[in-house]
Parts: C-alpha cells; sequence; structure tokens
C-alpha cells in the first residue's frame, strides 16, 4: 500500500519538465578542450589563454551595450600610433584585454592596434615557459560605437619562436607571418555577442548567452559558400582603386552582386563567412598600402576565412604568406569565398 500522500488531480506535484536541449549545449571552453584531445600536441594551456579572451570579450560586450548611458562613447581625447582618435571604448578595450591576458602565465608578448611598441608580460626576460604571443585589434569599426552600429575585436595568437632560431626578442615574436598563427579569431559586437576561432582545425562560432554569461556553441564547422551575393567595399574610393579592382566590381555588378559594407571589418567580414561573397579593402590615395593592418586585421581574419574554404590576399600575395616588417604595417585585402576569388584572379591575370 503506498503511503503516498493521495494524489490531488488538481495539484498534480510539478514535474519538473524534461530539460530537452535542441543542440548539445558546448561552451568555447569545452570546445577547445574537446578540440585538445584530437591534437595532443596541444596542451591545456591553449584553453587556459584563451578564456582570458572570452572574459575580456563579455566585459567589452557589457560595456558596449551600454555605451550610451556611461557617457562611454565619443573620442576618449588621445591618439593612438596610428594618429587615429581614441574611441573611449578603444582604450577601455585595450585595458581589458591587456589585464586578462597579462594574467594569464603562458603568455608573453602582448601587441595591441593601440600600443606602438610590444608589451612583455614578465619583466624583461620572460621564463620560457611563458610560450604565448596575443596580437590584437580590441575595438575594430571605432567610427561605428556612436551610432550604435556593430564593432568587433580581433586576435591572432603565436607561438615565441624557438630560442635555436637566434636570439629570440620580443619583436622576432610579434612579426610571424600569418600562417604561424596557432589560432585566430574575432569578437562581433552585433544583435549579438559572437566569437568565431579557428585553430587550424575548422571555423566554429560560439553565441555569448546573457541569461549564463557562457559563449556556447552555435555555428559549427562553418563554411564559406561557393559563391555569394554581395561585395562589400567602401565605393568612396572606387576612382582611387587600381584598374583591376574598378574591372573586378565592374564584373560583379555585370554579374548582379549587391553591394554590402559596414565599415566594420569584423562586420563586413562575417557576414561574407556566412554569406559568401567578397570583402575588399583596395590601395587608395590616403592609404596606398592599403587601409588594414596586418598583424591584427588581415592576418587573423585571413586565417578564418582560409579554414572556411576561402581566400584571402593583398590582390597578389596570400595574407599568410606576407612577411611583416612592422606592428602596425597596413596592407590591402581581398577576402572571400571561391567563386569571387577565382574571379579576381582572372582579372589580375588579364592585367
Ligand atoms: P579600427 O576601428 O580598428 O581603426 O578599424 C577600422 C577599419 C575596419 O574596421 C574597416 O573595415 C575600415 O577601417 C573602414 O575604413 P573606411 O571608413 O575607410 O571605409
Ligand atoms: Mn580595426
Ligand atoms: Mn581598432
Amino acid at each position: 500500500m503506498s503511503n503516498a500522500a493521495p494524489q490531488d488531480p488538481d495539484h498534480a506535484p510539478d514535474e519538473a519538465p524534461a530539460f530537452a536541449a535542441e543542440r548539445p549545449i558546448l561552451t568555447v571552453q569545452q570546445h577547445i578542450l574537446l578540440e585538445q584531445t584530437r591534437f595532443p600536441g596541444v596542451s591545456g594551456e591553449f584553453s587556459w589563454l584563451l578564456s582570458g579572451i572570452t572574459l575580456a570579450a563579455k566585459m567589452i560586450s557589457a560595456r558596449v551595450r551600454r555605451a550610451g548611458l556611461m557617457d562611454e562613447s565619443g573620442a576618449g581625447g588621445g591618439q593612438n600610433i596610428q594618429g587615429e582618435i581614441q574611441q573611449k571604448l578603444d582604450i577601455y578595450a585595450n585595458q581589458v584585454l591587456m589585464h586578462c591576458l597579462a594574467v594569464r602565465e603562458n603568455v608573453a608578448v602582448l601587441a595591441s592596434e593601440e600600443n606602438e611598441h610590444p608589451q612583455l608580460v614578465d619583466g624583461d626576460n620572460p621564463r620560457p615557459e611563458y610560450s604565448y604571443v596575443v596580437v590584437f585589434d580590441p575595438l575594430d569599426g571605432s567610427s561605428n560605437i556612436d551610432v550604435n552600429v556593430s564593432v568587433g575585436t580581433t586576435f591572432s595568437i603565436l607561438r615565441r619562436r624557438p630560442v635555436e632560431e637566434g636570439e629570440a626578442d620580443v619583436m622576432s615574436d610579434v612579426l610571424q607571418p600569418g600562417s604561424r598563427q596557432v589560432a585566430a579569431g574575432y569578437v562581433l559586437y552585433g544583435s549579438s555577442t559572437m566569437l568565431v576561432y579557428t585553430a587550424g582545425n575548422g571555423v566554429h562560432g560560439f553565441t555569448l548567452d546573457p541569461a549564463i554569461g557562457a559563449f556556447v556553441l552555435s555555428h559549427e564547422n562553418i563554411r564559406i559558400p561557393e559563391r555569394g551575393k554581395y561585395y562589400s567595399v567602401n565605393e568612396a574610393h572606387i576612382d582611387k582603386f587600381p584598374p583591376v579592382c574598378r574591372r573586378y566590381l565592374d564584373g560583379l555588378r555585370a554579374a548582379n552582386y549587391g553591394s554590402r559594407y559596414v565599415g566594420s571589418m569584423v562586420a563586413d567580414v562575417h557576414r561574407t563567412l556566412l554569406k559568401g561573397g567578397v570583402f575588399l579593402y583596395p590601395p587608395t590615395a590616403a592609404n596606398p598600402e592599403g587601409k588594414l593592418r596586418l598583424l591584427y586585421e588581415a592576418n587573423p581574419v585571413a586565417f578564418i576565412v582560409e579554414q572556411a574554404g576561402g581566400r584571402a590576399s593583398d590582390g597578389h600575395r596570400r595574407i599568410l604568406d606576407i612577411p611583416p616588417e612592422s606592428i602596425h604595417q597596413r596592407t590591402s585585402l581581398v577576402l572571400g569565398g571561391p567563386s569571387e576569388m577565382d574571379a579576381y584572379e582572372r582579372c589580375v591575370a588579364e592585367e
């Protein structure tokens, strides 16, 4: 005889509804740890380093979403090494990333768009176990902050050059071609906050779930479409583009491509990655070598797009093969899916 209280049909006990996840709930940390089991050579220290980036991204996202309420938008009064007016959020994002990464004991060197020189993390002679270099653009698309348009953060992770390659020094640690990145990615502060990264085994996207404060896997193994329908370029400069670019864009318009241009590289690249098409920042009168910075803008997005099946060049050379000569070196950039990059290369061949 059950001694359970008689069931009151009107007040059946609250059965906790079974939790049915539509998809496995995988955070970026869990994803990295899983990745590491596939690549025994990649030690657990990488996931620890990445947690510095995800923590900073959450802090920047929170600040970006309240910028208008805290007098956080607008210029910070200073200029960065590029001679660009620093926005308050540029300064905040830079400080947050420098802090969150510097407390990761396996980070030796930090280089930022906002700092003239690389920063050594532990005195002048970091211990050998300090093995990573992180190069980043703390806030990309700064001119869009005040008008509530998506902005981003880009990052590129390298290993220090082994000492046997000659006297390892900070600059030689930072000035490595993009092909030596061990990981790279970006954070997009858009309608949602997304982290997209690659560690050389595909491209994976995580959406920040504000309810739990975690980046949760939302776009596994992103592949760029074979052919898109948009090109993305600042057409205000078109008269100063090289002729090959103008011919290329004429061809895209003739093929009924549409145009989309946000003015934040991370947003324009993210749309190109998901929808296909091409993003370009060719040489202009103001920036004859191109405007985007090789180390912390072009290299990370080039690694991402190549891992997703696309290509990225400076118009002639593969971005990831370009040997950097200075930290803030600029480059032109043509980045897109197979069909659009084939078309570009045909235009170059016809020159
Ligand atoms: P940042 O805000 O870090 O200086 O980068 C801005 C860059 C890039 O995000 C974007 O693609 C490009 O500047 C836009 O330049 P134009 O305004 O000349 O189109
Ligand atoms: Mn930028
Ligand atoms: Mn920036």
